[in-house]
């Protein structure tokens, strides 16, 4: 054995942005320190918020002796799958009725995405599908692209999404894409509260978009990490899966239960899969046993198991959309009177898209010197392409922020 190192010839990987970010921020000693840039749902105390329905179903489940740690099934808890695929689906969805759903639990979003990713790599469509095209929005959370790269595909492309000169939805680039796409590519698409840019389509958009995948026979993966926090109602935030679904797609939904439920670090996520019949189901089921059982084997169960208890009780289950609504409202809130400081203050562009933008997040249009000077000067942590989240802003640095966004803006055009 040589006296070196086996790790000898492994390179440093760079640091994860947003936990650099949340690190740089915890060192600062500033008082005046603001950190807009972690992913996470805030007070306006800025603290993390443990939801009350949340608290309360843990109390009942650390009470019920029938309850113990024995391994769940490879797929997870029964009533949080379907519950979960429910909430996606809606109450009347046909492709229920029609039992022809199936959900995976998976650890968070990111799990739903990654065991989605690696089935489709496995048996989309045929098997071994390294080069089917996987379109992914531009910008787009960053996570999508490594998390499709390690499942094995070689093709991953961007498709148009963010005009930034009119700060909205570029459709018509969009579509374009879609059009000249092959047929049978992968699209991953935000159910709701795109990330980074807090831009969703209309409606009317989102059929326009369907028509188009539908005819050239495109792939829908949607990515659902914020189902309440858009418009703090549940149904409206699933609309696009919806239709989607009642137009006769066959689909994958990875759903995270992260930040709805806030239970960020419980890991609870489920990917829905919708298809033609039961039977095509059952059998993409068996195959998701085979790819979770090398991957964790079976999933955590103390989310799930709160997720599951609020969904199936109806007392509980309103209480939980209130608490989501108290989020929601809260960031709609924190809109409205960053765009109202920034008009006052005279703050040069313009700023309604702060307000029309919708989620967690805004995409302020801060170029990166403006970023940079937020940062060193003014201590206020935001991601490099000027994504803010806007749970980071409370009644008591909003003042603040806005003051120090104006003056970036004004020193750096
Ligand atoms: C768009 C998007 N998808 C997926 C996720 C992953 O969520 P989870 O923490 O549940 O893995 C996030 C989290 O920030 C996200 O923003």
């Amino acid at each position: 054995m040589a006296a070196g190192s086996v790790f000898a010839s492994v390179p440093r990987a760079p640091p994860v942005a947003v936990f650099q970010l949340t690190a740089d921020f915890r060192e600062d000693r500033d008082p005046r320190k603001v950190n807009l840039g972690v992913g996470a749902y805030r007070t306006d105390e800025g603290q993390p918020w443990v939801l009350p329905v949340v608290k309360k179903v843990e109390q009942k489940i650390a009470n019920d002796t029938s309850l113990n740690h024995e391994y769940l099934p490879i797929l997870g808890l029964p009533e949080f799958r379907a519950n979960a695929s429910r909430i996606a689906l809606g109450e009347d969805s046909c492709a229920i009725k029609e039992n022809r759903v199936g959900g995976v639990q998976c650890l968070g979003g990111t799990g739903a995405l990654r065991i989605g990713a690696e089935f489709l790599r496995r048996w989309y469509n045929g098997n071994n599908n390294t080069t089917t095209p996987v379109y992914i929005s531009s910008p787009s959370w960053e996570n999508h692209n490594s998390v499709f790269v390690n499942a094995g595909f070689k093709d991953i492309r961007a498709y148009r999404y963010w005009d930034a000169a009119k700060r909205g939805l570029d459709l018509e680039g969009l579509l374009e894409d879609m059009e000249s796409a092959p047929e049978f590519s992968i699209f991953i698409l935000h159910a709701c509260a795109h990330n980074p840019t807090g831009t969703d389509p209309t409606l009317e958009q989102w059929k326009q978009i369907a028509a188009v995948m539908k005819r050239r026979f495109l792939f829908p993966f949607f990515d659902s990490a914020y189902q309440g926090f858009a418009s703090g109602c549940l149904d409206r935030d699933a609309w696009a899966v919806r239709y989607f679904v009642s137009e006769g797609f066959e689909l994958f939904c990875a759903q995270s239960f992260s930040k709805n439920f806030g239970l960020y670090n419980e890991r609870v996520g489920n990917l829905s899969v919708v298809g033609k019949d039961t039977d095509n189901v059952q059998r993409v089921l068996s195959q998701m046993e085979k790819i979770v059982r090398t991957i964790w084997s079976n999933p955590p169960s103390q989310g799930a198991r709160i997720v599951a208890t609020t969904l199936t009780c109806p007392q509980l289950f309103a209480e939980w959309k209130d608490n989501v609504k108290t989020m929601a409202d809260r960031v709609l809130l924190m809109r409205s009177e960053l765009r109202a400081r920034l008009q006052a203050l005279g703050t040069p562009g313009t700023w309604n898209h702060i307000t029309e933008q919708i989620g967690m997040f805004s995409f302020t249009g801060l170029n990166p010197k403006q970023v940079e000077y937020m940062i060193k000067e003014k201590h206020i942590y935001l991601m490099a392409s000027g994504r803010i989240n806007m749970c980071g802003l409370t009644t008591k640095n909003l003042d603040y922020v806005a003051s120090s966004i104006h003056e970036a803006v004004t020193k750096f055009q």
